[in-house]
């Protein structure tokens, strides 16, 4: 945003054009010049003006004339008029025809000065807003939620079908895998999208808190409550909220959250009003809440209430195919922000991404991403931009096949079949280094692989 906003000064009198282009260009604006209403009309025409700042009393086509001509064109650019202080109907007549506001002359330096500024200050917010709903609106597009796996296929088809419902949906998953942004995706797509989208991690406020936050409290409620303050559930009126790590909230204000899902009201704390509120809740969550239910840690009639929907997100190991494309997003991605132009990955590097198991998922492929993309000294990222070594992608294997074996009683030579493949695996198929790593011989190994059905 270094570029300096431009004004187009409409006036027949040389020396006050002039004078308005020293003058304005001062107070670090681009300021063209047009000597007559016709040619300030074409000049509108031809190129983008921030502000027009035009004479009423012209002898080529008036002002007014000029006026209309402009605002009938561009509707949305603030004119500025200038007139005789005796012709004060003149300026009414030309607020009613369009135009944003008037000055009298002579000029008052800093009225107009003033009222540039606040025009600029209106504008930019605009921009702000326009920017800011495309940039939600691309987000939460679901070619921005990568994945193409069955897994998130399927996923994708159950938050379409689900947004549009006022249904609370429960979203699962471990951390990283993209909670937040398929509930946002559920939002987004709802009828409530453009009502407020309120998030809270219950789980990061202490219990007395969290209330309050909630539902709000009165004046004097308790120690520290000064103010009257509205909770986050009348924020999110004809919205949705996001209630974050549902897990951690406590059973007693389980219970209080339940009333407010069966009875569609909220008590602020310290009140003995109920206080209507039409708030669709999306709550997320890495623990088993189902589990949690059984165990009595969760109250079962809230978890009914919440789960709906439950939208399960795989971890991203069960969905590897989908470690490509997320991988070039946000190499995509990350490039463009730290100005960069890296082209993509080596072979190996990709095939290393593919096989390592992710225990942070996405938002951990995402910051080993961002970080390689920061350090790289090539066009290509390699095995040595990843955070994480073959070693570590072997060890995770057998980490894996370990927890597996000792589950159940499993026959040595199962342990050894399991042991086998995954070294093989680890290896890229590669059999001389699978035996390598082993320790034994290729023909041992292939003797091997012939037993298992393998080879
Ligand atoms: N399928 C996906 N496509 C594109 N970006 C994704 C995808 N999944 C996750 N991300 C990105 O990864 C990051 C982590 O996702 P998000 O915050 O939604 O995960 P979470 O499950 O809520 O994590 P946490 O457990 O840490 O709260 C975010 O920047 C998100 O935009
Ligand atoms: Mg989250």
């Amino acid at each position: 945003m270094n570029e300096k906003n431009k004004i187009l000064v409409v006036d027949d009198d040389a020396g006050h054009r002039t004078m308005l282009k020293t003058l304005m260009s001062g107070w670090g604006y681009e300021i063209h010049l047009a000597d007559d209403g016709t040619s300030g009309v074409e000049k509108v025409h031809q190129e983008y003006f921030d502000i027009v700042l035009m004479d009423m009393k012209m002898l080529k086509m008036s002002g007014m004339e000029a006026l209309e001509k402009i605002t009938q064109y561009n509707p949305a650019l603030p004119v500025i008029i200038m007139t005789a202080y005796s012709s004060i109907e003149t300026a009414v007549d030309a607020l009613k025809k369009g135009a944003y506001d008037y000055l009298t002359k002579p000029l008052d330096f800093d009225k107009l000065k003033l009222t540039i500024a606040h025009i600029l200050e209106n504008l930019y917010l605009k921009k702000e807003n326009i920017h800011l709903k495309k940039r939600l609106d691309q987000t939460f597009s679901r070619n921005d939620i990568i994945g193409k796996s069955k897994a998130m296929t399927a996923l994708l088809n159950t938050v379409e079908l689900a947004a549009p419902s006022d249904a609370n949906i429960l979203v699962t998953g471990g951390s990283g895998t993209g909670k937040e942004l398929i509930a946002s995706a559920i939002h987004y797509n709802s009828p409530r999208k453009d009502m407020p989208f309120i998030k809270i991690n219950c789980a990061a406020i202490t219990e007395t808190l969290l209330e309050s936050e909630l539902f709000g409290h009165e004046r004097g409620a308790f120690t520290g409550a000064e103010k009257k303050r509205k909770g986050r559930f009348l924020q999110a009126h004809g919205g949705s909220i996001l209630l974050d790590e549902i897990g951690e909230m406590s059973l007693a204000m389980q219970a209080k959250l339940l009333r407010v899902l069966q009875e569609k009201e909220v008590t602020p704390v310290g009140s003995e009003e109920n206080i209507k509120v039409d708030v669709r809740v999306i709550a997320s969550t890495n623990r088993d809440l189902k589990k949690m239910a059984e165990d009595g840690q969760f109250r079962e009639d809230l978890y009914f209430r919440l789960n709906v929907v439950t939208l399960e997100i795989p971890p991203l190991s069960a969905r590897s195919e989908d470690v490509p494309s997320l991988a070039l997003h946000f190499l995509k991605l990350f490039s463009e922000k730290n100005h960069r132009d890296i082209k993509g990955f080596t072979p190996e590097a990709m095939d290393r991404m593919i096989r390592y198991n992710w225990p942070g998922n996405v938002r951990e492929l995402m910051n080993s991403i961002e970080r390689a993309v920061v350090l790289a000294r090539s066009d290509f990222l390699s095995v040595d931009d990843l955070p994480f070594s073959e070693q570590v992608i072997s060890e995770q294997l057998f980490f894996e096949a370990d927890t597996k074996i000792s589950s159940t009683d499993v026959p040595l030579a199962e342990i050894e079949r399991v042991a086998v493949l995954r070294a093989l695996e680890a290896a890229g198929g590669n059999r001389s280094e699978t035996a390598r790593r082993l320790g034994i011989t290729r023909k041992t190994l292939l003797k091997k692989l012939r037993q298992y059905g393998e080879a």
